[in-house]
Protein backbone atom coordinates (compact mmCIF):
# COMPACT_ATOMS: atom_id res chain seq x y z
CA UNK A 1 0.00 0.00 0.00
CA UNK A 2 1.17 3.63 -0.88
CA UNK A 3 -1.33 6.09 1.19
CA UNK A 4 1.83 7.66 2.40
CA UNK A 5 1.91 10.35 0.17
CA UNK A 6 -1.71 11.05 0.84
CA UNK A 7 -2.21 14.14 3.63
CA UNK A 8 -4.08 13.50 6.53
CA UNK A 9 -8.07 15.33 7.11
CA UNK A 10 -8.18 17.82 9.37
CA UNK A 11 -11.31 18.40 11.24
CA UNK A 12 -13.51 15.87 9.20
CA UNK A 13 -17.46 16.27 9.95
CA UNK A 14 -19.26 13.24 9.56
CA UNK A 15 -22.94 12.92 8.19
CA UNK A 16 -26.18 10.88 8.40
CA UNK A 17 -27.44 8.81 5.45
CA UNK A 18 -30.27 11.00 5.37
CA UNK A 19 -28.69 14.14 5.11
CA UNK A 20 -26.01 12.95 2.76
CA UNK A 21 -29.27 11.93 0.55
CA UNK A 22 -30.51 15.57 0.53
CA UNK A 23 -27.20 16.76 -0.10
CA UNK A 24 -27.06 14.83 -3.00
CA UNK A 25 -30.93 15.61 -3.82
CA UNK A 26 -29.83 19.85 -3.96
CA UNK A 27 -26.67 19.18 -5.45
CA UNK A 28 -28.63 17.49 -8.33
CA UNK A 29 -32.08 19.00 -8.48
CA UNK A 30 -31.12 22.39 -7.24
CA UNK A 31 -27.56 23.79 -8.33
CA UNK A 32 -28.26 21.29 -11.22
CA UNK A 33 -24.86 18.98 -11.42
CA UNK A 34 -25.87 15.73 -12.86
CA UNK A 35 -25.44 12.80 -11.46
CA UNK A 36 -23.47 11.48 -14.16
CA UNK A 37 -21.04 14.44 -13.61
CA UNK A 38 -20.85 13.40 -9.81
CA UNK A 39 -20.75 10.18 -10.60
CA UNK A 40 -17.78 10.61 -12.95
CA UNK A 41 -15.92 12.59 -10.25
CA UNK A 42 -16.46 9.69 -7.87
CA UNK A 43 -15.16 6.88 -10.46
CA UNK A 44 -12.57 8.65 -11.08
CA UNK A 45 -11.25 9.17 -7.34
CA UNK A 46 -12.13 5.89 -6.39
CA UNK A 47 -9.56 4.55 -9.03
CA UNK A 48 -6.71 6.84 -7.62
CA UNK A 49 -7.61 5.27 -4.62
CA UNK A 50 -7.12 1.84 -5.66
CA UNK A 51 -3.90 2.80 -7.29
CA UNK A 52 -2.96 4.52 -3.76
CA UNK A 53 -3.80 0.94 -2.03
CA UNK A 54 -2.16 -1.57 -5.03
CA UNK A 55 0.66 0.72 -6.21
CA UNK A 56 1.04 0.32 -9.89
CA UNK A 57 -1.90 -0.86 -11.35
CA UNK A 58 -1.02 -1.85 -15.06
CA UNK A 59 -0.83 -5.84 -15.47
CA UNK A 60 -2.92 -6.37 -12.11
CA UNK A 61 -6.19 -7.87 -12.38
CA UNK A 62 -8.95 -5.42 -10.69
CA UNK A 63 -12.55 -7.21 -9.91
CA UNK A 64 -15.39 -4.97 -9.34
CA UNK A 65 -18.84 -5.95 -7.04
CA UNK A 66 -21.06 -4.06 -8.20
CA UNK A 67 -24.72 -3.50 -6.93
CA UNK A 68 -27.68 -2.43 -8.97
CA UNK A 69 -27.40 1.36 -7.68
CA UNK A 70 -24.87 4.07 -7.58
CA UNK A 71 -22.78 2.75 -5.61
CA UNK A 72 -22.64 0.14 -8.53
CA UNK A 73 -21.70 2.44 -10.49
CA UNK A 74 -18.99 4.24 -9.29
CA UNK A 75 -17.04 1.09 -9.04
CA UNK A 76 -18.05 0.29 -12.63
CA UNK A 77 -16.66 3.80 -13.49
CA UNK A 78 -13.32 3.23 -11.58
CA UNK A 79 -12.87 -0.34 -13.44
CA UNK A 80 -13.14 2.15 -17.24
CA UNK A 81 -10.47 4.47 -15.40
CA UNK A 82 -8.40 1.52 -13.99
CA UNK A 83 -8.30 0.10 -17.50
CA UNK A 84 -7.39 3.05 -19.43
CA UNK A 85 -4.60 2.56 -16.72
CA UNK A 86 -3.55 -0.70 -17.69
CA UNK A 87 -5.55 -3.42 -15.15
CA UNK A 88 -6.87 -6.35 -16.19
CA UNK A 89 -10.62 -5.48 -15.81
CA UNK A 90 -14.08 -7.38 -14.79
CA UNK A 91 -17.44 -6.31 -12.95
CA UNK A 92 -19.00 -8.54 -11.25
CA UNK A 93 -23.23 -7.48 -11.05
CA UNK A 94 -25.14 -8.68 -8.14
CA UNK A 95 -28.48 -8.47 -10.38
CA UNK A 96 -30.05 -8.98 -13.62
CA UNK A 97 -29.52 -6.80 -16.53
CA UNK A 98 -33.16 -5.29 -15.92
CA UNK A 99 -33.18 -4.11 -12.61
CA UNK A 100 -29.25 -2.20 -12.88
CA UNK A 101 -30.40 1.73 -12.29
CA UNK A 102 -29.95 3.48 -15.51
CA UNK A 103 -26.95 5.48 -14.16
CA UNK A 104 -25.19 2.24 -13.47
CA UNK A 105 -25.95 0.50 -16.58
CA UNK A 106 -24.12 3.55 -18.42
CA UNK A 107 -21.13 2.83 -16.42
CA UNK A 108 -21.15 -0.77 -17.74
CA UNK A 109 -21.77 0.08 -20.77
CA UNK A 110 -19.31 2.61 -21.26
CA UNK A 111 -17.12 -0.24 -19.43
CA UNK A 112 -17.78 -2.46 -22.16
CA UNK A 113 -17.32 0.13 -25.08
CA UNK A 114 -13.45 0.45 -24.29
CA UNK A 115 -12.69 -3.15 -24.19
CA UNK A 116 -11.61 -5.98 -23.73
CA UNK A 117 -13.15 -5.30 -19.86
CA UNK A 118 -15.60 -8.80 -18.70
CA UNK A 119 -19.09 -7.90 -16.93
CA UNK A 120 -20.89 -10.88 -15.82
CA UNK A 121 -24.77 -10.00 -14.87
CA UNK A 122 -26.53 -12.15 -12.69
CA UNK A 123 -28.68 -14.92 -14.09
CA UNK A 124 -31.05 -17.42 -13.65
CA UNK A 125 -29.62 -20.09 -15.61
CA UNK A 126 -25.78 -19.95 -15.28
CA UNK A 127 -24.54 -19.82 -11.01
CA UNK A 128 -21.95 -17.57 -10.25
CA UNK A 129 -19.39 -19.99 -9.13
CA UNK A 130 -15.82 -18.82 -7.22
CA UNK A 131 -15.14 -15.04 -8.34
CA UNK A 132 -12.18 -15.18 -10.19
CA UNK A 133 -8.43 -14.63 -9.31
CA UNK A 134 -7.33 -11.02 -7.91
CA UNK A 135 -5.28 -8.77 -7.14
CA UNK A 136 -7.68 -6.34 -5.49
CA UNK A 137 -11.79 -6.01 -5.38
CA UNK A 138 -13.97 -2.96 -5.51
CA UNK A 139 -16.69 -3.23 -2.92
CA UNK A 140 -19.77 -1.63 -4.64
CA UNK A 141 -22.40 -3.66 -3.97
CA UNK A 142 -24.31 -1.72 -1.17
CA UNK A 143 -23.40 2.48 -0.46
CA UNK A 144 -25.33 4.86 2.39
CA UNK A 145 -29.12 3.39 0.75
CA UNK A 146 -28.32 -0.11 2.64
CA UNK A 147 -30.68 -0.81 4.75
CA UNK A 148 -30.82 -4.39 7.31
CA UNK A 149 -28.47 -6.91 6.57
CA UNK A 150 -27.44 -7.78 3.27
CA UNK A 151 -29.45 -10.29 1.02
CA UNK A 152 -29.83 -12.51 -2.06
CA UNK A 153 -26.85 -12.05 -4.27
CA UNK A 154 -25.51 -9.31 -2.52
CA UNK A 155 -25.03 -11.59 0.58
CA UNK A 156 -23.39 -14.26 -1.82
CA UNK A 157 -20.98 -11.82 -3.08
CA UNK A 158 -20.19 -10.65 0.62
CA UNK A 159 -19.46 -13.63 1.44
CA UNK A 160 -17.16 -14.95 -1.75
CA UNK A 161 -15.10 -11.69 -1.53
CA UNK A 162 -14.16 -12.53 2.29
CA UNK A 163 -13.47 -15.62 1.45
CA UNK A 164 -10.78 -15.21 -1.39
CA UNK A 165 -8.40 -12.88 1.04
CA UNK A 166 -8.24 -11.06 -1.76
CA UNK A 167 -7.71 -7.47 -0.57
CA UNK A 168 -10.64 -5.72 -1.20
CA UNK A 169 -11.18 -1.85 -1.21
CA UNK A 170 -14.95 -0.46 -0.25
CA UNK A 171 -16.20 2.45 -1.74
CA UNK A 172 -17.94 4.66 0.20
CA UNK A 173 -19.18 2.14 2.63
CA UNK A 174 -18.23 -1.88 3.12
CA UNK A 175 -21.42 -3.38 2.40
CA UNK A 176 -23.13 -4.59 5.53
CA UNK A 177 -22.12 -2.06 7.74
CA UNK A 178 -24.81 0.01 9.06
CA UNK A 179 -24.35 3.78 7.44
CA UNK A 180 -25.51 5.35 10.50
CA UNK A 181 -24.50 3.12 13.61
CA UNK A 182 -21.36 1.29 12.68
CA UNK A 183 -23.56 -1.67 13.10
CA UNK A 184 -22.14 -5.06 11.45
CA UNK A 185 -24.19 -7.46 10.36
CA UNK A 186 -23.39 -11.27 9.99
CA UNK A 187 -22.25 -10.84 6.71
CA UNK A 188 -20.25 -7.76 5.56
CA UNK A 189 -17.23 -6.47 3.64
CA UNK A 190 -13.88 -6.76 5.81
CA UNK A 191 -11.89 -4.11 3.89
CA UNK A 192 -8.96 -3.23 3.92
CA UNK A 193 -9.27 0.50 2.97
CA UNK A 194 -12.31 2.11 2.45
CA UNK A 195 -12.60 5.22 0.03
CA UNK A 196 -15.72 7.40 1.65
CA UNK A 197 -17.42 9.93 -1.11
CA UNK A 198 -18.04 13.25 -0.06
CA UNK A 199 -17.92 12.92 3.80
CA UNK A 200 -17.45 10.29 6.16
CA UNK A 201 -20.53 8.52 6.77
CA UNK A 202 -21.21 8.50 10.80
CA UNK A 203 -20.93 4.50 11.03
CA UNK A 204 -17.46 4.74 9.27
CA UNK A 205 -15.81 6.36 12.33
CA UNK A 206 -18.48 4.11 15.18
CA UNK A 207 -15.97 2.58 18.11
CA UNK A 208 -15.73 -1.41 16.90
CA UNK A 209 -16.34 -0.66 12.77
CA UNK A 210 -12.58 -0.19 12.23
CA UNK A 211 -12.04 -3.66 11.30
CA UNK A 212 -14.58 -3.56 8.85
CA UNK A 213 -13.32 -0.64 7.70
CA UNK A 214 -9.59 -0.53 7.32
CA UNK A 215 -7.75 2.21 6.31
CA UNK A 216 -10.20 5.13 5.81
CA UNK A 217 -9.93 7.65 3.05
CA UNK A 218 -12.16 9.99 2.16
CA UNK A 219 -12.44 11.55 -1.90
CA UNK A 220 -14.01 15.04 -2.81
CA UNK A 221 -16.78 13.81 -5.73
CA UNK A 222 -17.47 17.89 -6.32
CA UNK A 223 -20.11 18.79 -4.27
CA UNK A 224 -20.63 22.13 -3.04
CA UNK A 225 -20.19 23.63 -0.01
CA UNK A 226 -23.10 25.24 -0.44
CA UNK A 227 -25.24 21.72 -0.30
CA UNK A 228 -23.28 20.93 2.80
CA UNK A 229 -24.17 24.43 4.19
CA UNK A 230 -27.84 23.55 3.87
CA UNK A 231 -27.76 20.42 5.96
CA UNK A 232 -25.97 22.75 8.91
CA UNK A 233 -22.43 20.86 8.14
CA UNK A 234 -19.39 23.73 7.13
CA UNK A 235 -16.84 22.19 4.81
CA UNK A 236 -15.32 24.92 3.29
CA UNK A 237 -12.05 23.82 4.98
CA UNK A 238 -12.36 20.18 3.83
CA UNK A 239 -9.97 19.54 0.93
CA UNK A 240 -7.98 22.51 1.38
CA UNK A 241 -4.74 20.02 1.87
CA UNK A 242 -5.51 17.48 -1.11
CA UNK A 243 -9.11 15.80 -2.86
CA UNK A 244 -8.11 12.67 -1.66
CA UNK A 245 -7.35 12.45 2.04
CA UNK A 246 -6.53 10.02 5.19
CA UNK A 247 -8.54 10.24 8.15
CA UNK A 248 -7.65 9.24 11.08
CA UNK A 249 -9.58 6.45 13.15
N1 LIG B 1 -23.51 10.67 -8.41
C1 LIG B 1 -22.86 9.84 -7.69
O1 LIG B 1 -21.79 9.34 -7.97
C2 LIG B 1 -23.44 9.47 -6.49
C3 LIG B 1 -24.38 10.26 -5.90
C4 LIG B 1 -24.90 9.80 -4.79
C5 LIG B 1 -24.49 8.57 -4.30
N2 LIG B 1 -23.53 7.85 -4.88
C6 LIG B 1 -23.09 6.56 -4.47
O2 LIG B 1 -24.20 5.75 -4.45
C7 LIG B 1 -24.48 5.30 -3.12
C8 LIG B 1 -25.94 5.43 -2.85
O3 LIG B 1 -26.55 4.92 -3.98
P1 LIG B 1 -28.05 4.46 -4.05
O4 LIG B 1 -28.91 5.38 -3.27
O5 LIG B 1 -28.30 4.29 -5.49
O6 LIG B 1 -28.11 3.06 -3.36
P2 LIG B 1 -27.06 1.93 -2.98
O7 LIG B 1 -26.54 2.23 -1.63
O8 LIG B 1 -26.13 1.77 -4.12
O9 LIG B 1 -28.05 0.68 -2.86
C9 LIG B 1 -28.70 0.19 -3.98
C10 LIG B 1 -29.87 -0.67 -3.65
O10 LIG B 1 -29.53 -1.76 -2.84
C11 LIG B 1 -30.71 -2.33 -2.30
N3 LIG B 1 -30.49 -2.72 -0.90
C12 LIG B 1 -30.55 -1.93 0.19
N4 LIG B 1 -30.25 -2.62 1.29
C13 LIG B 1 -30.02 -3.90 0.89
C14 LIG B 1 -29.68 -5.09 1.56
N5 LIG B 1 -29.52 -5.11 2.88
N6 LIG B 1 -29.49 -6.23 0.82
C15 LIG B 1 -29.65 -6.22 -0.51
N7 LIG B 1 -30.00 -5.11 -1.21
C16 LIG B 1 -30.17 -3.96 -0.52
C17 LIG B 1 -31.79 -1.30 -2.41
O11 LIG B 1 -32.65 -1.72 -3.44
P3 LIG B 1 -34.18 -2.01 -3.15
O12 LIG B 1 -34.75 -0.67 -2.94
O13 LIG B 1 -34.62 -2.71 -4.38
O14 LIG B 1 -34.21 -2.90 -1.93
C18 LIG B 1 -30.98 -0.06 -2.85
O15 LIG B 1 -31.74 0.81 -3.64
C19 LIG B 1 -23.58 6.11 -2.23
O16 LIG B 1 -23.14 5.36 -1.13
C20 LIG B 1 -22.45 6.48 -3.14
O17 LIG B 1 -21.48 5.45 -3.20
C21 LIG B 1 -23.04 8.27 -5.99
Amino acid sequence: MTLDGLPFAREVPRISAAQMAEVDRITIEEIGLSVDALMENASHKVATAARAVAGRVDGKRIVALVGRGNNGGDAAGALRHLANWGAEVRAEVAAFPDDVRDTTKRQLIALLQIGPSVVRYASPEIPRGPLPTADLLLDGLLGYSARGAPRGLIADLIHAANGSGTPTLAVDIPSGLDPDSGAKTDVAIRAMVTVTLALPKKGLLASGARETVGELLLADIGIPHVAFARVGIDTRRLFVDGDLVRIRH
